[in-house]
Order: C-alpha cells, then structure tokens, then sequence
C-alpha cells in the first residue's frame, strides 16, 4: 500500500475540518483509494508539528481543542517556509487566510512548496486570484498538481466537475450566488422583513459572519471568486480589478418588499460575461433563488447546456469534502505514473 504523506499549513477552521473528516475517513481511503494518508507536519503561524511516521491525529485535535497544540509532544518551533522545504512529504495543503491585496502567505507557501517537488491544495482565493497564470505555469513546469476547488463554492465540485466531466464543452458564462454570507443576510432581510444591519448582527452571532465582514457585504469575495473561474473554467486572463463590484450595502428593507410584490428576490449575483457583481432582481422560481448560506452557480455550455450546481459555499466539513477531493485526485495520478 502507498503512503502518502501530507504537510498542512493553517490549522485553522478548515485545516482542523480536514483532519477530523481524515481521521473518520482513513479507513475508506486505504481501501478504496489503496493508500495510507499520513499527516506529517502541521504549520502554524508560529511553529510546527512535526512527526514523520504521521502525527497522531487524535491527539492533535484534542490538544488544539484545549488552546494546547504548543505544548505537544511533536511541535517545534520551525516556520512554515523551512517545514514545507525540509520536510519530506508528497502534497501540501495551503488553508491559511489570504490577504487580497497581497497574497500572502499563501503565493510564498505554494511557491515553496512546487519548487520544492511538492504537489499543492488550496482553499485560500487570494493567490489563486492573484497568480493564477505564474501559479499553473510553475505547476505545469515542475509536472506538479495545484489544485484549488473549495476556494470557490465550498462543498461545490464546480472546478472539478468542468475538468473531469464537461471539457468536451465551451462554457458561455458563468454567473451566480458565491457568497453565503450577503445571501444568508439578503434572504434573512426578505423572509423576516429585518434591517441589513439586524441581519448581519445575527449572522455574526451564528459564526456565520467573520467579525469583519465587510469583503463579504461588498462584493469583493464574490468578484475573488468570479476571478477564479473565469480564469481556470473559461480560459481568461482577468484580475479582481477587471470586475465592476456594487455590494448589498445599500439594499433596504423596502427594496426587498417591492421586489417581492413583483415576484422577484435580491441576489448578489456574480457574472463572468458581464464582469459585475452586482445585487440583481431574480425571480422567485428561478434556480438561483437559493437560501441561506447556500451558493448557486450556473454554467452555460454549448452542448451539456446549462447546469446548476447548488451546496455549501463554506463551513469546515463542507469544505473539508473539496479539500480532499483534489488530495485524493492528485493521489490517483501518483499510483498512475
Ligand atoms: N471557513 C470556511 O468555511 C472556508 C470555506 C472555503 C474557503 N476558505 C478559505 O480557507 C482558508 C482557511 O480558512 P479558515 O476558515 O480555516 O481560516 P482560519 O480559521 O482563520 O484559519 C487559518 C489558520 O492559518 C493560520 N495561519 C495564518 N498565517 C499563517 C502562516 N503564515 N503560516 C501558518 N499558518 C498560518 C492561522 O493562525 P492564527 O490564527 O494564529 O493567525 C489559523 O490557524 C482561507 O483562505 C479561507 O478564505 C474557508
């Protein structure tokens, strides 16, 4: 059986996500997938776990559970530039948080980490919006795989599915709901006739919002996102600041009302073709009239036609499912060569 090692960089929601959903699905994985997936190093900000035979998972959790991954055994206070350098493992997983304007950490960590020999997954937009055609061409260079389905859509195979199963296809446009943030306050404010304010209150108290939301309410995770695939799925060359971004901001209670007295809802709608985010009337029995924190994304294609895909635009399982979707196909590439 092949072993195949990990380095996790940002044990944060998402990293802690990927390990439980690890830890529950090992056993699968050995038996479908044929391979022993170990964790080999866990990156914090400030040092890293370490442990070549594979870390215990278990007992990482519980000890990140109680505020003491730092006094475990197998830390070290090793940054993660030099554990993804040093240590010896086929495929990192990059989920640190990723600022927008510079990229950072992440562009240096998948840098590091294909110079390097290593294979590299992501849930971190910022470098892949950002640098996107250096990113792929050094991938493409060193015959590594860089793969990024949960930075877009959460739980939703969207990136996937075109490259598995729709390629044969020319897709026309791609537009719809890619923040579940704005569309949880935008469908709380319809159903319940609150204020925007009210609703993002809640949405805070629920852990829904980040305490600064504000990426969400503007519009700018949304054109990250449309940056995304347009890029991977339709071939472009645009960057976030080729995207004409109007949030919900300004979307009142009396808004919503009249647009429900004429049948339609109010959406963050992102649009590829239109290079727009923009808050738009949508009908009420239109596929994109999704609820809640759910992500609706539609695909016009030349001979599949159009396709909606409808799930989960975040949360740490959810995403955990995407995560290792792309670890699992770069596995399958590793048994083949
Ligand atoms: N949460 C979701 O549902 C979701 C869904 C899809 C995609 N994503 C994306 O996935 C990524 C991770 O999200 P998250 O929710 O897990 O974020 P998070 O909870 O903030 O966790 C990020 C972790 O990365 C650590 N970190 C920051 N800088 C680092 C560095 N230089 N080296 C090593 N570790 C570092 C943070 O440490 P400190 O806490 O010490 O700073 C934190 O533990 C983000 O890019 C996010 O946009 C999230």
């Amino acid at each position: 059986m092949k072993t195949v090692k990990l380095i996790v960089v940002g044990f944060g929601t998402i990293g802690k996500g990927t390990l439980e959903v690890l830890r529950a699905k090992h056993r699968d994985l050995m038996e479908k997938q044929g391979c022993d997936v170990r964790v080999v190093a866990i990156c914090e900000i400030d040092g890293t776990l370490v442990n070549g035979k594979g870390v215990n998972i278990d007992s990482v959790l519980k000890a990140a559970a109680a505020g003491k991954l730092r006094d475990h055994p197998d830390w070290k206070n090793m940054k993660s530039l030099q554990a993804i350098e040093e240590i010896e493992a086929d495929i990192v997983l990059e989920l640190t948080p990723g600022d927008i304007k510079t990229g950072e950490p992440g562009i240096s960590h998948i840098k590091k980490a294909l110079e390097c020999g290593k294979h590299v997954v992501t849930s971190n937009k910022s470098p892949i919006a950002l640098k996107f055609q250096e990113l792929t061409a050094l991938a493409e260079k060193k015959g590594l795989k860089l793969r990024y389905e949960a930075t877009v859509g959460g739980a939703i195979p969207i990136i996937n599915l075109y490259r598995d199963s729709l390629e044969i296809n020319k897709v026309g446009s791609i537009y719809g709901i890619l923040n579940g943030t704005s569309n949880y306050i935008l469908t709380k404010m319809s159903e319940e006739d609150v204020s925007l304010e009210t609703a993002l209150k809640e949405a805070q108290e629920l852990g829904i919002a980040e305490r600064d939301p504000s990426y969400d309410i503007n519009g700018t995770d949304t054109a990250v996102k449309l940056v995304i695939l347009a890029n991977s799925i339709m071939g472009k060359k645009i960057s976030y600041k080729d995207i004409s971004v109007k949030g919900i901001q300004d979307i009142t209670p009396d808004a919503i009302e009249l647009a429900g007295k004429h049948g339609f809802v109010i959406k963050l709608v992102g649009d590829v073709n239109g290079l727009e985010v923009s808050p738009r009337l949508v009908p009420l029995h239109h596929p994109l009239n999704v609820s809640g924190t759910l992500n609706a994304v539609m695909l016009d294609t030349d001979i599949a036609g159009t396709l909606t895909l409808i799930g989960h635009g975040a949360g740490k399982i959810q995403t955990a499912s995407s995560v290792l979707a792309d670890v699992i196909d770069i596995m399958k590439d590793m048994q083949d060569s």
